[in-house]
């Protein structure tokens, strides 16, 4: 058997994985999501919403099972569909989630994301919650997939195939819909006003090309990468929406290069992972903008100095302008001014781009890591 070197390269985009090929994609994928749904006048059509308006005008709490990376995405769902919706949102991992006699009614929606729409965690949940007369609607990847044709509704991302077993491309498209989501509800229920849902909108729209940039800025990632291969451990660390940013920058570590990473909420620091800082730790931190609200920025920069002040090497992932962090991080990698819910879109592409650029250093198989499969379909 012979490989058609010429015939994989052009799968691949010309690009060396399919990792690198989707990560390049992201910018794609979430434009390809937002298509004819996100209207320039402010108006929000999600046709294949099949869940009735008046059904979904009752809701009163949204129940969002997912695993992995797909949980990832939901975590940064709930900051932002809680803030345009005021309607409690929780997040569980599919596989507590059934096995804990959850309080579901007719009035709970369920969302459950999944990339490959097979992984059966979800599906056992989806089926759990449809008992119980929740309505579920799916955020899946995968057309006519399980969870999609098990679902009430389904809400497609539209990322492509996704080849590589880490998910990075899925991971934008799932959290893009699930601000379609939010935004959707929110202009359904009359939480926000019409104005408002418009211009975070109009944000939305810009983020593909503010992808784009942080991309297009892969070299400087690789080489700290490259030079941090022989690591033993990494800590992520993140606030608000930058936390489950870090849990995603320390899961694609995980996965990828096989080493020890863990993330955390920023303000658990002194809770007692900073026991865990010691001389050349190295330590990425999430910086939120400073435009944001809630003096959060200024949290995360006295974070970023309790670490530092305990040998830590800081990699701080910080808003182009905000010149605060300079003096207490190693490496700055920067990302587009962006409204702090929808940061996470940029800010974790630094952390895919280093983890599939450390494990390339490591010589490993970046596409198809030791003991994963893409998609978990037993429990
Ligand atoms: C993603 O990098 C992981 N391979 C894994 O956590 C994945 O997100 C999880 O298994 C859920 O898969 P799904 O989105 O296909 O349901």
């Amino acid at each position: 058997y012979t490989v058609d070197w010429d015939a994989e390269a052009a799968v691949k985009g010309g690009f060396a994985t399919f990792m690198d090929k989707e990560i390049h994609d992201q910018p794609q994928a979430v434009a390809d999501t937002l298509l004819g749904r996100a209207g320039t006048d402010g108006r929000l059509q999600l046709d294949e919403m099949r869940i009735k308006e008046s059904v979904l005008r009752t809701v009163d709490k949204i129940v969002v099972i997912a695993c992995g990376t797909a949980a990832y995405a939901g975590h940064v769902a709930k900051y932002a569909i809680e803030h345009w919706c005021r309607v409690p949102v929780e997040v569980e991992l599919a596989h507590e989630f059934r096995y804990r006699d959850p309080v579901v009614s007719e009035k709970t929606l369920v969302v459950a994301v999944s990339q490959s729409g097979e992984t059966m965690d979800t599906i056992m949940a989806v089926r759990h919650a449809r008992e119980q007369g929740a309505k579920v609607l799916a955020i899946v990847n995968t057309h006519g997939s399980t969870i999609a044709r098990e679902s009430d509704a389904v809400l497609y991302t539209h990322a492509g195939p996704e080849i590589a077993v880490a998910s990075t491309k899925a991971f934008l498209a799932q959290i893009t819909a699930c601000y379609l989501l939010g935004l959707y509800l929110a202009q359904l229920r009359g939480n926000k006003f019409a104005d408002e849902i418009t211009e975070d909108l109009a944000q939305l729209r810009a983020m593909p090309e503010k992808i784009q940039r942080v991309v297009d800025n892969e070299e400087q990632v690789r080489a700290v990468a490259r030079a941090m291969k022989d690591e033993p451990t990494v800590l992520f660390l993140g606030r608000h929406v930058g936390f489950p940013v870090a849990l995603e920058g320390a899961l694609k570590l995980k996965e990828l290069a096989y080493i020890h990473a863990e993330g955390f909420a920023a303000g658990e620091l002194k809770h007692g992972p900073i026991a865990l800082i010691e001389q050349g730790q190295p330590v990425f931190v999430i910086v939120p903008s400073p435009r944001g609200r809630d003096a959060l920025h200024a949290k995360v920069i006295s974070n970023i100095q309790e670490i530092r002040a305990r040998g830590a090497h800081t990699l701080v992932i910080a808003e182009e302008g905000d010149e605060a962090v300079v003096p207490f991080a190693d490496e700055v990698f920067r990302i587009p001014q962006t409204p702090t819910l929808l940061a996470p879109l940029v800010s974790v592409v630094p952390l895919q781009i280093f983890a599939a650029a450390l494990a390339t250093a490591k010589g490993l198989d970046v596409d198809q890591p030791r003991n994963l499969a893409k998609s978990v379909t037993v429990e």
